[in-house]
This record gives structure tokens, sequence and C-alpha cells, in this order.
């Protein structure tokens, strides 16, 4: 798919852009699901209240959870009592410090009355997690379990912009500290990373140079597509046509970052049915707005889960040099076959100039 269908299906170039870079939930909140801002209008943010047992505490929700989305996306499915009870917080979080954030008594009335009268009974999978939002593996002999070829899409292309049916897919839950998890991510630049990013505008952003993404290209709203062949797994993503070799063969990384890359040096191995990846050997990168260092290292735990057409991808980064903390978030990607992986040129591709701010200057 190229931009042209993209914006063409309602995106604006400046949501797009948003969204790739979005690294912390409240960033995701001021763009809204669909890329739009919040619906102002409070009738129809509320669609699909009506669709909710009559019981106290379900104007709670209206007020609640119609300030980003309209209430059909809790009202058309029903979650486990576990899982609501995770979820309304990890939603009322994304208005953070906002005047108008709801205070603790109504979160947890919302949090009451969907587990009491909106929730599903747990399947012995759902009831053997810890984590009511982790997601069981796929039930899949291990052969096929691991056989994660196809062409993937990123879960926010449905759940946030609203280009397909969500059908409930799980909801990533973006970057955070891994050591303190209430932590996004620009609280745990060092010093270094924050005066490198400070210098960061819109207009010298690296990507719009064509610089390489990154590693995590994947989790754009592209797809994806993973190869399998003999002690070899490879990872091409449309965005920005990126390849990443991961070798199973054993081999360690290169000591002492002689060759450092973007796409730094990828070795792998199975825990079961879940591919663990650990990458080193990157260059810095450019002053991108999370800046990083070459002593960047990635470590991602890949595997399928509900049907096995979801793939879970956990990331967690380090760099003592840019991160005081390391920082950890949970990826999820639809098994798409109406997507084609299609060209894509980044020359000419990213142009804000139009959907700038007025008051910016370059
Ligand atoms: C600050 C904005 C915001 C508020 C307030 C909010 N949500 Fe959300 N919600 C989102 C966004 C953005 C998405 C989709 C993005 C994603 O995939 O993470 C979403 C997605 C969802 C989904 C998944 C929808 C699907 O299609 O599968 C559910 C369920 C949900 N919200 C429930 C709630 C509930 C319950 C409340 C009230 C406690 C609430 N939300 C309040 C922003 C918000």
């Amino acid at each position: 798919m190229n931009a042209r269908r993209l914006l063409s299906a309602g995106l604006s170039a400046a949501a797009l852009y948003a969204l790739m870079t979005a690294t912390s939930n409240a960033q995701i909140a001021q763009l809204g699901p669909g890329g739009a801002p919040p619906d102002p209008n409070p009738r129809s943010a509320r669609v699909g209240l009506d669709r909710l047992p009559n019981a106290p505490g379900r104007d709670d929700v209206g007020d609640v959870c119609s300030r980003c989305h309209n209430i059909e996306r809790i009202s058309k499915q029903r979650r486990t009592a576990r899982q609501w009870q995770a979820m309304v917080p990890m939603m009322t979080d994304r208005l953070g410090d906002a005047a108008d954030a709801p205070g603790e008594q109504d979160v947890r009335a919302v949090a009451e009355y969907l587990s009491n009268h909106w929730s599903r009974p747990e399947t012995p999978a759902e009831a053997a997690q810890k984590d009511p939002l982790h997601e069981p593996d796929a039930p899949l002999p291990l052969a096929q379990a691991r056989d994660l070829s196809g062409t993937w899409m990123t879960a926010m292309w449905y759940t946030m912009l609203n280009m397909g049916p969500s059908d409930g897919l799980p909801l990533s839950r973006g970057f955070r500290s891994a050591v303190n998890p209430k932590n996004g991510v620009a609280d745990v630049l060092s010093p270094w990373a924050r005066e490198k990013s400070k210098s960061w505008t819109m207009y010298n952003d690296p990507l719009t140079k064509c610089n390489s993404p990154g590693p995590l290209a994947y989790n754009s709203p592209y797809v994806f597509e993973i190869l399998h062949s003999p002690q070899r797994v490879t990872l091409i993503t449309e965005y920005f046509h990126e390849v990443r070799r991961i070798f199973l063969d054993g081999r360690e990384h290169p000591p002492g970052n002689p060759d450092p890359t973007a796409m730094g040096h990828s070795v792998g191995r199975w825990e079961g049915a879940t591919l663990v990846i650990d990458s080193r050997n990157f260059k810095e990168s450019p002053a991108f707005q999370v800046p990083w260092s070459d002593q960047f290292h990635l470590v991602e735990r890949i595997r399928r889960v509900r049907d096995g057409n979801v793939l879970e991808i956990d990331v967690t980064i380090e760099d003592p040099l840019a991160f005081k903390e390391p920082l950890h978030g949970i990826f999820y990607f639809k098994k798409d076959p109406s997507l084609e992986f299609g060209e894509w040129n980044c020359d000419g591709f990213f142009d804000y100039e139009p959907f700038a701010p007025k008051d910016a200057k370059p």
C-alpha cells in the first residue's frame, strides 16, 4: 500500500506522522482514534451507551469513556472481568494530568460496572494468566507455532486508525520504563539524549532526509513480512524497504561493534514457541525525537497468539548512554491477506509543510 492509499483513506499526514513517532500514551491520547481529535459532540460520543445494561455505574462509563472514542468500542464486545479491571486504568491513564481527568473513584466505578455487567467468562487459558492482558500462546503444534511467515500489519491500523475491523484485537502497550512502569519514554531520556532531542524539529527530522528509521521500522502503519530459510529468519518492512537478517545458527555478535549499522546485528534462538532476538552493533541514531547511541541493545520476543493470526512482539530496549532505565513495550500485528506488500519510495514522501502548525518556523 502506498502513501496515497493511506492518505486517501482519510488519515492526514500529520496524524500518520504522529502515529509513527508516538512514543507515549499522552501522545496517543492527543492523536485520538481514527487520527482525529476527540469527538466534540457529546451525544454522538455516547453512541452505544444504551446497549449496555442499565445499572448503577453506566453513567460513569458514559462520562469517562466517551472522551476519545464513542461507547460502541465498549458495547460491541465483552472482555473478561479481569481484563476490564486492567484496561480501564490503562485507558484513563492516557488522559495524563489533563484537568478533566477522572478521579480515582470514577475510574473504580467504571471498572466495577464493566466487570459486573459487561464481562464474559475466562477461558481456562486466560484463567491461567497472571496478567489478564497477557495473551496465551496460540494453541498450535510447536512446528506450526514457530512458523512466523506471512505479511503482518500493526494492530493499531485497526484499533487506532479504524482501517478495518478490530475484532477485539489486543491493545499494544507503548514504551514504558521496565523499572518504573509509570514512566514513559520522555522520563527516562538521559541528559545526553534530552539534549539531542531538543534540536529535533519536523523540518530537520532525519526521516525527511530518508535516513533509516532503525530496527523497529515494522512498528509503522505499513505491512512487514517474515521469511524463513534454514538457520535464518528475515524480516522485511514495506516502510523504508528495510531488511533485517536474524541468524539462528548460534553465532555471536561481532565483538567491539566493528561495523555499526542502522539495523544492527541480530541473532535469534527459540524458547518454546517464542523467537527471542538479540540485536546489538547499532550506529548512533541521527537526532530523532528519541535518540539512541551505539550502545543501543534490543531484545524482541516474537510469538503467535490468539488463533495464530495475531503476532505479539515484546520489545525491551536499553542504552546506558541514552536511557536512564530500560524501556519495554508490547506490540500486536494482524495477519491480513487483503494487504499487499507494496512499493514504498522515501523520495518526496515526507512533506510536512502543509500540515505544520501556523506558528512553526522552519
Ligand atoms: C484518552 C483517550 C481515551 C479514553 C479516555 C478512553 N480510551 Fe479507549 N481507546 C483509546 C484509543 C486511542 C484506542 C485505540 C488505540 C489502541 O489501539 O491503543 C482505544 C481503544 C479502546 C478499546 C479497544 C477497542 C477495539 O476496537 O478493540 C476498548 C475496549 C476501549 N478503548 C475501552 C475504553 C474504556 C472502557 C474507557 C473508559 C474507562 C476508555 N476506553 C477511555 C483512547 C481512550
